[in-house]
């Protein structure tokens, strides 16, 4: 079974993409990863079309072509969901003595909408993707605003600003990710460490056999004045160079810039006005959307629908699918460490008990020997998954787990609807039964941990 991801700012799927893996980009095949994206949620009506016209990556998705602010996440609570992406846009914040509020009012109900849809489905593990802006936004105090909000629901989040370019993407384009794991999972986030450092894909390597043919590949309409600039214009130039009859008035230095074919490519916009639409470091034109596609590393079989400028916005907006595929793979260790790893339990000799195809990520500190009764029975009644680690608890008999059904019944009347399990593998029953998670908390004060050996 796959983790299911609820996605929501899902644009054209880049991000998504690089979750579900099973994509060629220049000829290295990335492995398919056990992500699936069932819902993504995007406002966008092109970019909604590109998703539900593909039947390779987002096939079984059902795409919500709806304004998230507007979208109650509570309806999808019980879809139980492993991972929540997105995107919320920069926020910055009003604070004013002690109180805290949200300074621009559709960025902050974008902000809130992501928060609420954290609290509502509790996902194991959410990434949200940001600009670099949002580390200074308040002088930095947007940054511990969202942090302690984010724990205060029960996350531990790690903050990262990266440059894809240095995990292969061929294009500089630093951005912020959140990665928040749920509290209760006993597992860290590791960074993954930058593959291309000292190696940056080039354009020129990015361009590699395109097919002038193919789909998004047409060439961008362009006034003649434009090209006479781009004639002007040196590779890896921009409108500085340009001859006093061809001068235009900018201030930023990406305007007219031309690539470099030795380099990354700059950042890829996904909007703007002329002299901002990427420019080819050999021919004196505007890059094709085909091109700025694989600057973003989308595999050519990804088909956007849309017109040239719709299609350049789900571009430009992207995340890279091959930089966010090792935070994905990292995530998807992380979830198959919290999967039932109870498989078999087996007496030896009437006193041996061997639990194989145990998770080899268990840590070393549940290596221990078991204990033995005074009746010569290992002290040893169930097995409890804890978010689904396996750990064992002593003492918890068929007797007990009524008793605790009850008590547990008593104080939450849907309590079968909670939303944690731990899975109980009752030896004396040969069955699986399940109590909350509080309730294990609370056991776990009372009983001690007994030793088991795990032998491979
Ligand atoms: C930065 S892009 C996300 C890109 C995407 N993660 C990817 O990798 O391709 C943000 C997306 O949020 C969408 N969006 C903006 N406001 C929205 C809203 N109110 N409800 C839903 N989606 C919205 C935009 O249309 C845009 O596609």
């Amino acid at each position: 079974m796959s983790f299911k991801i609820f996605s929501t700012f899902t644009g054209a799927g880049g991000l998504d993409i690089g979750f579900h893996g099973n994509f060629t980009f220049l000829d290295t095949y990335y492995p398919k990863l056990n992500f699936e994206t069932i819902k993504a949620l995007e406002l966008n009506k092109q970019a909604c079309e590109t998703l539900e016209n593909d039947n390779k990556y987002f096939a079984n998705t059902d795409v919500l072509n709806e304004d998230i602010t507007k979208v109650n996440p509570n309806d999808f609570k019980d879809e139980k969901y492993d991972v929540l992406l997105g995107g919320f846009p920069c926020v910055t914040f009003s604070i004013v003595g002690k109180r805290v509020g949200l300074k621009d009012d559709i960025n902050g109900k974008l902000y809130e909408s992501f928060v609420g849809f954290v609290e509502a489905l509790q996902p194991k593990v959410f990434l949200a993707e940001n600009v670099k802006g949002i580390l200074s936004a308040n002088k930095g105090e947007a940054i511990k605003i969202i942090t302690k909000r984010f724990e205060e629901t029960g996350y531990k989040l790690k903050i990262k600003l990266i440059n894809f370019a240095d995990y292969g993407v061929p294009q500089l384009r630093q951005r912020v990710l959140f990665i928040g794991i749920r509290k209760d999972i006993d597992d860290e986030f590791n960074i993954p460490k930058p593959t291309h450092i000292d190696n940056h894909v080039t354009s020129q390597e990015a361009f590699r056999k395109i097919n002038k043919n193919c789909v998004n590949n047409n060439l961008m309409k362009q006034l003649a004045t434009t090209t006479a600039k781009l004639e002007a214009i040196p590779e890896g130039g921009n409108f500085k160079d340009l001859p006093p009859e061809l001068a235009v008035k900018a201030l930023m230095s990406n305007i007219y810039r031309k690539l470099e074919r030795n380099k990354p490519a700059y950042t890829v916009l996904a909007s703007g006005g002329g002299g901002t639409w990427s420019y080819h470091y050999e021919e004196p034109r505007a890059l094709t959307n085909r091109e700025r596609a694989r600057l973003q590393t989308f595999p050519d079989d990804l088909i956007f629908k849309g017109s040239n400028t719709e299609v350049r916005r789900q571009i430009g907006n992207a995340v890279p699918a091959v930089g966010v595929y090792p935070f994905a793979r990292e995530i998807e260790r992380i979830l198959n460490s919290t999967i039932k790893i109870l498989k078999k339990v087996k007496k030896v000799n009437g006193k041996v008990i061997q639990i194989r195809n145990i998770d080899k990520t268990l840590t070393r500190k549940y290596r221990k020997p078991i204990k033995f009764d005074r009746y010569g029975y290992p002290n040893l009644s169930c097995y409890v998954e804890v978010n689904i680690r396996c750990i064992s608890l002593s003492g918890v008999y068929d007797k007990d787990v009524a008793k605790i059904k009850k008590i547990m019944k008593k104080k939450y009347s849907n309590w079968q609807n909670q939303d944690e399990y731990l899975w109980v593998y009752n030896q004396n029953s040969k069955s699986m039964d399940y109590v909350p998670r509080d309730l294990y908390l609370a056991i776990k004060n009372i009983h001690t941990i007994p030793k088991f050996k795990i032998l491979k």
